[in-house]
């Protein structure tokens, strides 16, 4: 059984926490690590390690699908493409792969357009599957598509970033951009599987990698204190991509999405913990025209809001400081292209969290625990917003 967040423990949610992850060996998966999202009849497994790729045909074949649309970035098709579609026409699931653009320019209207008229030439029925090959970007995009493909087609994920191995692939939250505010245009639509495969992130740029322990930290910092131990302890051999170290973080950080998307899927209470540091992060991205990766943009984000939960929780400073540490020791925030203030200021009611302008933030009361919904005075969101972009 999944080891509770620390945060999770006691309380109602404690229970329903501690039931939704589990981790043991996966059926037919060799030494492949499970944790199983409990979502009664939408529940599924998350595969984790080296090889789960390997287990994509046959996993699919077992669902009886009757064929497979996949949809990758231009950099992930031109590495793992080619594999997983031979892959699948091996076991004979008529497979085609579509690329669209990397990085935030996937999350539109326009390449979700362009997805939707390729599954209908491919001929995707009620019977295919979609496969999300790619980062959190392409798992929003593709998963979306599934979701309103037919008005519903079953999909994978398969994430071939950290960041979207820990984070992004499991939950369900699908969707694109609007002009204006991130993911304001989606639907929350579940994978019937999420293939995490390590050895995808040989090929993966080392600035998004690192972005990735923005999300990682968050976990920490938010939901586990031991998490912040191990990741402190852990930090260079994660920094060396260390397959051992690599698979106990990923695991655990699924396993805590795992526990609060059980807990509340869609959003309407305990999973807003897991925006801490996304109201700022997004503002962030929106005010930079997304040239600052996610997880970057979350790390800045992340030490806004642990000075606030100072200012308005009673926050103990050294959680400031453990975090600071922590993101630092993956090189975050790092170096950031020039922002203007007043335009992260202006994004931040366009949060898609506002309830009638009013921002709810997710601030830390100590590390490992946050509350959720709290108001802070524009001054003190001006004064702190200016010191994490000094
Ligand atoms: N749905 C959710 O619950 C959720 C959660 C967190 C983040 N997100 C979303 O995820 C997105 C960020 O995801 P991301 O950080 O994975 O970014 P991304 O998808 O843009 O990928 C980052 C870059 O790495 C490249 N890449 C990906 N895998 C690679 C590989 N194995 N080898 C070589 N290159 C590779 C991509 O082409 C891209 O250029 C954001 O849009 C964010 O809003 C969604």
């Amino acid at each position: 059984m999944a080891r509770p967040a620390a945060a999770l423990r006691g309380g109602s949610r404690a229970r329903r926490c501690r039931a939704a992850g589990r981790r043991g060996g996966a059926g037919g998966a060799g030494a492949l690590g499970l944790v199983s999202v409990q979502l009664a009849e939408r529940a599924y497994p998350v595969l984790i390690g080296s090889g789960a790729l390997q287990e994509l045909p046959r996993r699919l074949r077992e669902k009886a699908a009757s064929s497979a649309a996949v949809v990758s970035d231009s950099n992930v098709a031109g590495e793992w493409g080619e594999a997983v579609v031979a892959g699948l026409t091996g076991v004979g699931i008529r497979s085609q792969l579509h690329v669209v653009r990397p990085g935030e320019q996937a999350k539109s209207l326009s390449e979700l357009s362009g997805v939707l008229d390729f599954m209908e030439l491919f001929g995707l029925d009620r019977w295919g599957v979609v496969v999300a090959l790619g980062g959190g970007t392409v798992g929003d995009l593709a998963g979306f598509a599934a979701a309103v493909w037919q008005r519903g087609v079953r999909y994978v994920q398969v994430p071939t970033t950290l960041l979207a191995m820990v984070d992004a692939s499991v939950g369900g939250k699908t969707g694109v951009n609007s002009k204006r505010s991130k993911n304001s245009i989606g639907a929350v639509w579940q994978p019937l599987a999420v293939f995490s495969d390590l050895t995808t992130l040989r090929t993966l740029p080392e600035a998004e990698y690192l972005a990735a322990f923005g999300e990682i930290v968050k976990y920490a910092v938010s939901l586990d204190r031991d998490l912040a131990e191990t990741l402190r302890l852990q930090a260079p051999a994660l920094r060396e991509r260390d397959l051992t170290a690599l698979e106990s973080v990923v695991t655990r950080g699924i396993e805590l999405k795992a526990q609060v998307v059980a807990a509340d899927e869609r959003e309407a209470g305990p999973r807003e913990v897991l925006n801490y540091g996304h109201t700022v992060g997004h503002a962030l991205e929106i005010a930079s025209d997304f040239a600052i990766p996610h997880g970057r943009a979350v790390a800045v984000g992340l030490r806004a809001a642990a000075r606030l939960g100072v200012e308005c929780c009673g926050c103990p400073q050294s959680v400031v400081e453990v975090q600071d540490e922590l993101l630092a020791a993956f090189g975050l925030p790092g170096d950031l292209p020039p922002v203007r203030e007043s335009e992260v200021l202006a994004a931040l009611p366009r949060d898609k969290k506002a309830r009638e302008g009013r921002l709810r933030w997710v601030l830390p009361r100590e590390l490992g625990k946050v509350q959720v919904g709290v108001s802070v005075p524009a001054t003190a969101v001006e004064r702190v917003v200016h010191e994490v972009l000094s």
